[in-house]
């Protein structure tokens, strides 16, 4: 069953039916103002913080979808209403056509019905902190008709906390009032001009408004059946306490054939109602902050294009995944649709890890997380795993944050610097190859000699800053050698203490040999010496203790007893996607042992939907294994398709050379090829999700927690680099690509400093990989094309053989 198409003219999803089994969402801002919005129009906005900037309420985790950013519409002839969005009134299908658009940083709705075509486009305008309701009204009848418009918005208490419990102090302390067609609503409390101020203004005049939600719904009704607009008119009433709303009213008379075009806008800051109300009021101004957002992204998806015989690939590629990945990479994991959202800051793995993705199209945002994943190291090594950058930041560090009275802490140093006991095993090592990505994506060099201070005080460079990763993990080993688990590593649930944990070690491997060549590269012989001897015996020590010649595969560590987890011997939990992965990823397996390790991968874990984390799933509690094993079966870490390893299994597959099976793993977990079985994946088709329930489990199929995974970022860079193979190296841009011996070859646009590559490869052998010939511009070259000059356009052809 499908409810909507992909539209890749315009980079948008389109939804056709908004009865989907659950709302469908998409992410509204570049900066600081940002929207999580559904089909449906439900969601929130926040500032900077979705735990304790919130600027509208939403009640998250429930079937109603609700509250939202609404507009309803009345015939006042009638007295008939409904919204632009299907819900919040709801007309039914049958009557009332919806469609909806979501975009790359904006969604557009649309609905017909009796006679009025209505739209609204929500988007949130570079340079402001405000969200644009671009609205138009036609009359498609040949009569007069009257129509009336309403805003609605119920504003947040600020703080995640006090909206889910109507803190006393926030319901006795904001407060709405009404100036020259804006709603101010103030958070008494909070004594900031700015974070402590939303508005609701708009382009027209409004003949009535309501700032306090309970006159615009009426007691004992919802957001379906306001009285305000039941009444065709709002109460005009502003006060202080208890709940309020942003609704501002306008009557219609729109003649036949006739458009009605005004916004609405929700921001906030004292004052900048009335500033983009005149601003906005000119419709040009709308126009061209539209087209900046979509400007925006076309610089950003056209860094990277692709068209192979792969539409899903190529549809994801070109705008979705890099889409994602940047949402990622801007609002790390906790502006969540799902969940609560009450969290502010960074995970430190989830975004060095993010920052991966997309260092073409977002240099700056790249270089500044990795500033602040540097700056939330500790000297010892370890980064920390939870953490707010501005603690770190030398301009905010002595900013307190804004009073609150649901307390926004500042925390002491002792409870920003966790110890030893607090720390996961893999944080820091994600850093070293993102770094690495990032220097040869910019050729900035001078990064490296770059000082920044460690979260515990001392300062060090970038170089010296990764060193200390590198070693830390070199450290903290077992009696075997193998990186001990800590507190979890890369698998939250997987929490071995003193026991070690096979990943991490494969991990270590993978940053060590990344490093390698960067001091290499910069001459750091001593260091090529001591990091070589580092990742030799790590590599010994890996062979000897980590692979288990019954099964063919590499287990997933030891308990802290020295109990091997993830053996032929066990009944569950035993073979499992992370450590396999990355014992070929990260180039320690040999061909023989990572052809065997990944074809236990796809003997076990494989299926239609993607590869499963681990199976059997674990049914027995063992908390020397960990919480994993307290999951229930098929679902999370235990026994799902957790999503965000299945590109290391792609990325595996190129190292190995197989690019049939490459691709069958992305074709499995491509969202894209699940589009026409929503009855099973409910889910977003054109997001990842965090994981889909495992075969263990009765929902087997169903997609869960969608954007605000490190799969987007993952399934770039696995595609961009490894499947395409277009890298980027210190001096120059390798191709290597690993593809479907059925594909007659790819084209790709790529930008890279400054210049523009169009590469055609072509594979007239039907081979997987290995580069028969290379030409720039007609003149062989051997190894990797040596950059261009900046403002360049070059052809490049590569032929496989
Ligand atoms: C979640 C966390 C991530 C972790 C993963 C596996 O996605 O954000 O940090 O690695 O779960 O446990």
């Amino acid at each position: 069953m499908k409810y909507g198409f992909f539209d890749n003219d315009n980079r948008e999803y389109v939804i056709t039916r908004p009865d989907v089994p659950a709302p469908w969402t998409n992410y509204l801002g570049t900066e600081k103002f940002c929207t999580v919005i559904s089909h449906n129009a439900g969601g929130y906005s926040f500032y900077n913080s979705p735990e304790y900037n919130r600027v509208t309420k939403f009640r998250p985790n429930g079937t109603f979808d609700r509250p939202g950013h609404y507009v309803y519409l009345r015939d006042d002839e009638t007295g008939d209403y409904w919204s632009i969005s299907w819900q919040p009134v709801a007309k039914s299908l049958e009557e009332a056509s919806y469609e909806v658009r979501h975009g790359l940083s904006y969604s557009k709705f649309k609905c017909e019905y009796n006679g009025i075509t209505a739209q609204k486009t929500l988007f949130v305008p570079k340079g402001e902190d405000a969200q644009i309701w671009d609205v138009k009204i036609k009359n498609d009848g040949d009569k007069p008709r009257t129509i009336s418009a309403f805003s609605f918005v119920e504003f947040s208490f600020s703080h995640i906390q006090s909206d889910n419990q109507n803190h006393q102090m926030s319901l006795y302390s904001a407060g709405t009032s009404y100036n020259d067609g804006v709603i101010e609503y103030d958070l008494y409390y909070n004594t900031n001009d700015y974070e402590g101020f939303y508005y609701m203004a708009s382009s027209f005049d409004p003949d009535s408004y309501d700032g306090q939600r309970d006159s615009f719904l009426g007691m004992y009704r919802d957001e379906a059946n306001p009285i305000a607009v039941e009444n065709g008119r709002c109460s005009n009433h502003v006060q202080t306490c208890y709940n309020h709303c942003g609704s501002l009213h306008k009557q219609f008379v729109i003649q036949p054939g006739e458009e009605v075009r005004f916004v609405f806008l929700l921001g906030i800051g004292k004052g900048e109602g009335q500033r983009l109300r005149a601003k906005y009021q000119d419709m040009a101004n709308v126009d061209a902050a539209f087209a900046a957002i979509k400007g925006h992204w076309d610089e950003r998806c056209n860094k990277f294009q692709v068209t192979s015989p792969n539409e899903g690939l190529d549809t994801m590629i070109n705008a979705w995944t890099l889409y994602q990945a940047e949402t990622c990479v801007v609002w790390s994991r906790f502006a969540s649709f799902i969940e609560v959202g009450g969290r502010t800051g960074l995970g430190y793995r989830d975004t060095a890890q993010d920052a991966i993705s997309v260092p073409h199209a977002n240099p700056h945002m790249t270089r500044k997380r990795l500033v602040d994943l540097l700056r939330g190291q500790v000297k010892e090594g370890y980064g920390l795993h939870l953490f707010d950058p501005d603690w770190f930041d030398p301009e905010k560090a002595d900013v307190k944050p804004s009073k609150s009275p649901t307390v926004v802490p500042t925390p002491s140093d002792e409870d920003k610097i966790h110890g030893i006991e607090d720390t996961c095993s893999d944080d820091h090592l994600w850093i070293v190859p993102t770094i690495i990505n990032y220097i040869q994506e910019t050729g900035e060099e001078s990064f490296l000699d770059e000082m920044i201070p460690y979260a515990n005080g001392g300062d060090a460079s970038v170089y010296e800053h990764m060193k200390a990763a590198l070693d830390f993990s070199a450290e903290y080993v077992g009696q075997t050698g193998i990186c001990k688990g800590l507190r979890a590593d890369w698998n939250d649930c997987l929490n071995l203490g003193g026991g070690e944990s096979a990943m991490t070690s494969f991990l270590h491997f993978w940053a060590l040999q990344e490093f390698i060549q960067l001091a290499k590269y910069k001459g750091q012989e001593a260091d090529v010496q001591k990091y070589t001897e580092m990742a030799a015996n790590l590599r010994e020590a890996c062979e000897k203790h980590l692979w288990d010649d019954e099964g063919g595969w590499y287990i997933r560590g030891l308990t802290k007893d020295g109990d091997k987890i993830g053996t032929a011997q066990q009944a569950e939990g035993r073979v499992h996607l992370e450590s396999n992965t990355l014992a070929v990823l990260s180039g320690l397996a040999s061909q023989e042992r990572g052809e065997k390790a990944m074809d236990a991968v796809d003997e076990n874990l494989y299926c239609e939907y993607g590869l499963h984390l681990n199976s059997p799933s674990f049914a027995t509690p063992n908390d020397d294994i960990g919480f994993v094993t307290r999951v229930y079966q098929g679902v999370k870490e235990n026994g799902a398709i957790f999503s965000h390893p299945n590109p290391w299994a792609w990325v595996a597959e190129t190292k190995l050379g197989r690019g049939d099976r490459a691709m069958k793993f992305y074709d499995a977990l491509n969202p894209f090829n699940q589009n026409d079985m929503i009855e099973k994946r409910v889910a977003e088709p054109y997001s990842y999700v965090q994981f889909i329930m495992g075969r263990d489990h009765e929902n087997h199929g169903r997609a869960n927690h969608p954007w605000l995974t490190g799969t987007s970022g993952w399934a770039y860079f696995a595609v961009t680099n490894f499947i395409l193979g277009v890298q980027t190296g210190f001096d120059g841009l390798i191709v290597d690509p690993c593809i479907p011996t059925s594909w007659p070859g790819f084209e790709v646009r790529r930008e890279w400093r400054d210049a523009t590559y169009n590469i055609k490869v072509e594979n007239p052998n039907s081979v997987s990989k290995g580069v028969k010939s290379i030409t720039l511009n007609g003149e062989t070259v051997e190894g990797a094309i040596p950059a261009q000059a900046a403002g360049s356009v070059n052809e490049v052809v590569v032929v496989l053989g």
